[in-house]
């Protein structure tokens, strides 16, 4: 019997994909590039399911049932152009492929139109939740035409994670807004792991907290309004031991942060739309000041200021639930800046996004699951039009009830001498925005000073020049 679906890419996230779709019973046709691959994968982990290997990809595509739906679960960049320009000649009219990699999100408008010139059909989707989601149910983040969706709707929705809400899947948006949406659940990502890493810092230096009593926290923040993925993961990591040393993991890890791309491409989208995203930013930059680990270590050699005398601004017991509040008004910070990029990124490219809906699919499955998106799925549902998350009046009362705590974190965090980007992006973030007036009249008249580039004025319409007197006079 012919396959309903055809999965080309088997890393880990392919295969479990595969096994995710054929243990909800789906015909699947594999291909891997190195045969080896795909034949170990099927002696090894495939026995009594619906799984077939393609040896070639013609072989592949003669065992998918017409219309065809190929996915490709295939590293994003080059090798997908390289694999959709040898899968093309063998399709037909009306076939479609969907791109589950994280390719940027411009590249599958690109493709989109070069594939519909071709009549074949596309869609670029997200996918969220690592190795673990892709086998019991990620979050799915499709772009594309609703007539391709409807083919492939029933399918993702039976293996998606489900929550209380439904399955975590919904067509987000056309052409690349699947690819756009899963970009941004990456800087959240991104902003979401470097709040927790220098909440973990002050508490681990200011605090003194050893490995257990940090998995306390943790695990007391994720009992909370904390509670998320990453935060229940964090706790998790602090009671892990090394077999060969028998230290604590993060002992025996080096401190130099990896990564692929995808914060890096929402910062410099935000950049380009003129949306502030700061905190998005500070954990890229912190990943990459992680990456300059011999200079940081000849630094601290060097440079040798002396650190403030008394640098608490919490009584030290207060410190667990201070940086419980200081994460969760961060977060919100976070949050409120990734929401906003998203509405920003709509009107821009005409994606028409629901942000409730967003949220209720990233309630389950991806990295970036927390019991906040309740909060922000609230707010937007109420307010659709709601300008920034932070002016929802239940968040404003959330932040106000934090801020004392948030403040007090920072102050203590510089004394001690923590960077904290990230948490401090968030407050600058916060403050910047409810400042009706802010400094900007200043580099206004020094534009103008400098390249009559002139200015606004707060009390008439129009555009102005001031001649200055340029000579110190
Ligand atoms: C997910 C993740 C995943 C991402 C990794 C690593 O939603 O499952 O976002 O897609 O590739 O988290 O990303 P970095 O290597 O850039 O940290």
């Amino acid at each position: 019997m012919a396959s309903e679906l055809g999965l080309i890419g088997l890393a880990v996230m392919g295969q479990n994909l595969v096994l995710n779709l054929a243990g909800r019973g789906f015909r699947v046709a594999v291909y891997n590039r190195t045969l080896e691959t795909g034949r170990r994968f099927l002696k090894e982990r495939t026995p009594g399911l619906p799984i077939v290997l393609g040896q070639t990809l013609e072989d592949f595509v003669r065992l998918l049932a017409k219309p065809r739906t190929v996915l490709l679960m295939v590293k994003a960049g080059a090798a997908v152009d390289e694999m959709i320009a040898r899968l093309t000649p063998l399709l037909s009219a009306g076939d479609l492929i969907l791109d589950c990699g994280n390719s940027y999100f411009s590249d599958t408008e690109r493709r989109a139109k070069e594939l519909a010139a071709r009549n074949l059909q596309f869609m670029g989707v997200g996918v969220s939740g690592g190795e673990e989601g892709a086998l019991l149910g990620p979050s799915i983040m499709p772009g594309g035409p609703a007539e391709a969706y409807a083919r492939v709707r029933r399918i993702f929705e039976a293996i998606a994670a489900r929550t209380e809400d439904g399955p975590c899947v919904t067509l987000v948006g056309p052409r690349g807004a699947g690819h756009y949406v899963k970009m941004v659940h990456n800087g959240l990502e991104y902003g979401d792991m470097q709040l927790i890493a220098e909440s973990y810092q002050i508490l681990e230096q200011a605090g003194g907290l050893p490995a257990p009593a940090l998995a306390q926290a943790f695990a007391e923040f994720n009992r909370g309004e904390l509670a998320s993925y990453l935060i229940e993961i964090t706790a998790r990591i602090f009671q892990e031991c090394d077999p060969d040393t028998g230290k604590p993991m993060l002992e025996v890890i080096l401190d130099r942060a990896g990564q692929k791309g995808t914060g890096r491409w929402t910062s410099e989208n935000a950049l380009e739309l003129g949306e502030p995203t700061p905190t998005i930013t500070a954990a890229v930059e912190a990943r990459n000041l992680s990456a300059k680990k011999e200079l940081r270590v000849q630094a601290e050699e060097v440079i040798k200021t002396s650190r403030l005398k008394s640098p608490w601004a919490i009584p030290p017991e207060n410190l667990v639930p201070a940086v419980g509040d200081a994460l969760f008004a961060a977060r919100l910070a976070l949050y409120a800046q990734g929401m906003a990029l998203l509405q920003a990124a709509s009107k821009e490219y005409g994606y028409d996004l629901r942000l409730p809906d967003l949220a209720r699919i990233w309630k389950g499955g991806c990295i970036i699951r927390s019991a906040l998106l309740d909060v922000i799925r609230a707010a937007f549902t109420e307010q659709p039009d709601l300008p920034n998350l932070l002016l929802h009046p239940n968040v404003v009362s959330a932040l106000a009830q934090r801020y004392a705590s948030w403040v007090s974190v920072c102050q203590t965090a510089i004394a001690f001498a923590i960077p904290c980007p990230a948490l401090l992006s968030a407050l600058a973030y916060f403050e910047g925005l409810r400042r009706g007036r802010l400094p900007a009249n200043l580099i206004q008249a020094q534009r103008d000073l400098f390249g009559a580039h002139t200015f606004e004025r707060v009390d008439r319409e129009g555009v102005f020049h001031h001649s200055w007197d340029k000579k110190g006079n």
